[in-house]
């Protein structure tokens, strides 16, 4: 059966980047993986005080989803060199109970994209470790970036071929590991 994949972009900007590319790999898969998004705007701050169990309703939907996917893509930019909070948030949440969480063994796909020349690779290896931590499968290939975002992208989707080689390539090899 089709692998079913959770896509969940680090920026919450309603012009991002980062989510076109998302959106792009979607279109690109073209029905190759069920493809389901995950809105990480929607949980709140992490707070060990509400870390309870039931879980909060929006907790409960980010996890349900993440142990649903047979693999995470994300999708992210790179923030002050390293990974938005947002992220990084809901990725606290998703780790608990710690070492038995949804996260560990997941396959997890991760690419950055950014207005800048270096594309978010910064960001890339910070993420690694927290994913690390979390005893995630970290999908291992050379950097998925796409750098100068801003003049690949047009209509909420990226048209810059190259780039769009680039991502689809090591997309498609991650698909084969699921
Ligand atoms: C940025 N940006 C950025 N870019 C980069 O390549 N390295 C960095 O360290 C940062 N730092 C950073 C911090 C903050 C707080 C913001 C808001 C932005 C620029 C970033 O790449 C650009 O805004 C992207 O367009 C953000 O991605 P989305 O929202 O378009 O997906």
């Amino acid at each position: 059966s089709q692998p079913k994949l959770l896509c969940i972009s680090g920026s919450l900007r309603s012009e991002s980047f980062n989510t076109a590319v998302l959106e792009t790999i979607v279109d690109k898969l073209d029905g190759r993986a069920t493809c389901e998004r995950f809105d990480i705007g929607t949980v709140p701050h992490y707070n060990a005080d509400l870390d309870t169990d039931p879980a909060l309703p929006e907790v409960k939907a980010l996890k349900d989803a993440i142990a649903a996917a047979d693999g995470v893509v994300i999708v992210t930019p790179e923030y002050n060199y390293s990974i938005p909070g947002v992220l990084k948030n809901a990725l606290d949440w998703a780790s608990r109970p710690g070492y038995q969480s949804v996260l560990k063994d997941k396959p997890v796909f991760i690419a950055t994209v950014s207005g800048g020349g270096t594309g978010g690779v910064r960001c890339q290896a910070h993420l690694k470790n927290v994913l690390a931590a979390v005893l995630a499968q970290t999908f291992v290939c050379p950097e998925v970036a796409v750098p100068t975002a801003g003049q690949k992208i047009e209509n909420g989707r990226l048209t810059d071929e190259t780039s769009i080689k680039l991502v689809m390539t090591a997309v498609d090899s991650f698909l084969q590991t699921l």
